[in-house]
């Protein structure tokens, strides 16, 4: 793993300054497909309070929320997270809490903590951490779902892969595997915290 560091809020603002929509969440059909996967990984059809971290503009925020019953989503981004609020807004199940995550964190726990498309932009170090906050803030038997993207991207500290397989590492001491699915593309991984 390289030492960089961790991805700044600044990063993330400037991609959505240039771009409001920088991976084309709301009309990219690979992005589509990968939602509905997601949310057809969930065993549960209800979740009672819900963390997801890293809900950019809100797209898959919209979909999660529907099988919620409190739904937390938490950004670095301003400029995302007003994006996801408007979105939003017809949900009042969920909340929006501007948060670098693992530094800042919730004061509450979960039985749902989704990490979708971020964790590449810690470093190690920070991976680490935020794994630590995961197992604090998930409930006995709660749900942790993984997803992330494969190819190799220059920029961010770690690969999509790196992160799976340091969760992967805290089986079955700290968390239960319960289903994997491996796509040219996208890795997803489901667990259940000990
Ligand atoms: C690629 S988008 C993922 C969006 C969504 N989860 C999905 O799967 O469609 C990554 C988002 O993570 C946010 N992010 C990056 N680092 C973060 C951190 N340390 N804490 C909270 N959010 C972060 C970025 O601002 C960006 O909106």
């Amino acid at each position: 793993m390289t030492s960089a560091q961790s991805l700044p809020a600044s990063y993330f603002e400037a991609l959505y300054q240039t771009d409001p929509d920088p991976w084309k969440f709301e009309t990219s059909e690979y992005e589509a497909q990968k939602y509905a996967a997601t949310i057809a990984a969930l065993p549960q059809s209800q979740y009672a309070a819900a963390l997801e971290i890293g809900g950019s503009i809100g797209v898959l925020t919209q979909q999660l929320a529907q099988r919620c019953a409190a739904l937390l989503s938490i950004d670095v981004s301003k400029l995302a997270q007003d994006q996801a609020i408007q979105r939003c807004q017809h949900l009042p199940q969920v909340h929006f809490e501007l948060m670098n995550f693992p530094d800042q964190y919730p004061d509450q726990k979960f039985d749902l903590i989704l990490v979708s498309e971020i964790g590449y932009y810690w470093c190690r170090q920070d991976l680490l951490t935020a794994q630590q906050r995961i197992f604090e803030l998930l409930q006995p038997g709660g749900h942790l779902l993984l997803v992330h993207w494969l190819p190799v991207s220059p920029d961010y500290p770690l690969t999509g892969d790196q992160v799976h397989d340091s969760f992967l590492e805290r089986v079955p001491v700290s968390l239960r595997h319960l289903h994997s699915q491996r796509n040219t593309n996208y890795r997803l991984d489901l667990f259940e915290q000990i």
